[in-house]
């Protein structure tokens, strides 16, 4: 089965991109210059630019299986390097999202396959805080270990030598956990947001936000319950 229909669905998006903004793909030509780097995950529903609102041009990205910041991804480590030290980024994004299928798969104690390795940093700290996650029913647990393994990501991204090297130069990088519902489209932050290596060695460890989950109530959030409630709609889940 050929691909036809990409190429033909490609050149119909070329065609109203220069429709809708004459030099768009004139300023495209030119040099890149995001100001954020997206660390996500690579489920096809969670994609940076829509989700942000952003054109081309606008958020670098990374996107593997739930997320994950493994200490010796060179694709990862390479990425953090070239967006802060070459785009000079000024935030990086860990954005996760609910149901997500990576995270689902550590309760299911698979073992077989090289995603199971992967995941193998969150499965770690399932087992670890076990009798915790599994007093949970099954949906909010999930929604738990979610919203977890973001905050556990940005932990090890503050620990990326690059990054320690911006703050320790004093640069401007500020370091935000998201996570995004697809049920209703809307990005929640779950912080931490990490400014210096003052913020970062401040922070509580994971196993103690396991133990003791106290929701930040971000700014982000209360933009998120005023647009709902200007629509005279009901706050979406999770807020
Ligand atoms: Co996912």
């Amino acid at each position: 089965m050929d691909l036809h229909h990409l190429f033909d669905r490609n050149v119909a998006w070329a065609q109203q991109k220069t429709r809708d903004d004459p030099s768009f793909f004139v300023r495209m030509a030119e040099q890149q210059s995001p100001k954020y780097l997206w660390i996500g995950c690579s489920d096809s529903r969670v994609t940076a630019n829509d989700v942000l609102g952003l054109d081309p041009g606008e958020v670098f990205v990374q996107r593997n299986i739930a997320n994950v910041v493994h200490t010796s991804d060179m694709n990862l480590l390479a990425v953090v390097e070239y967006a802060v030290e070459f785009l000079r980024v000024e935030h990086i994004i860990v954005c996760g999202h609910y149901g997500c299928g990576g995270i689902q798969r550590v309760f299911e104690d698979k073992r077989s396959a090289l995603v199971d390795h992967w995941l193998q940093p969150i499965v770690m700290l399932y087992r670890k805080h076990r009798a915790v996650f599994d007093a949970l029913d099954a949906a909010t647990r999930l929604d738990r270990m979610c919203e977890i393994n973001i905050e556990m990501q940005v932990r090890r991204v503050a620990a990326v030598p690059t990054v320690e090297n911006a703050w320790a130069k004093g640069r401007d990088l500020t370091l935000h956990g998201w996570i995004y519902g697809m049920h209703d489209g809307l990005l929640r932050d779950l912080g931490p947001t990490l400014s210096s290596l003052a913020t970062r060695d401040a922070l509580v460890s994971i196993d103690q936000r396991v133990l003791d989950p106290v929701e930040p109530s971000s700014g982000v959030r209360r933009h998120a319950i005023e647009a709902f409630a200007a629509l005279g709609e009901p706050g979406p889940r999770n807020f």
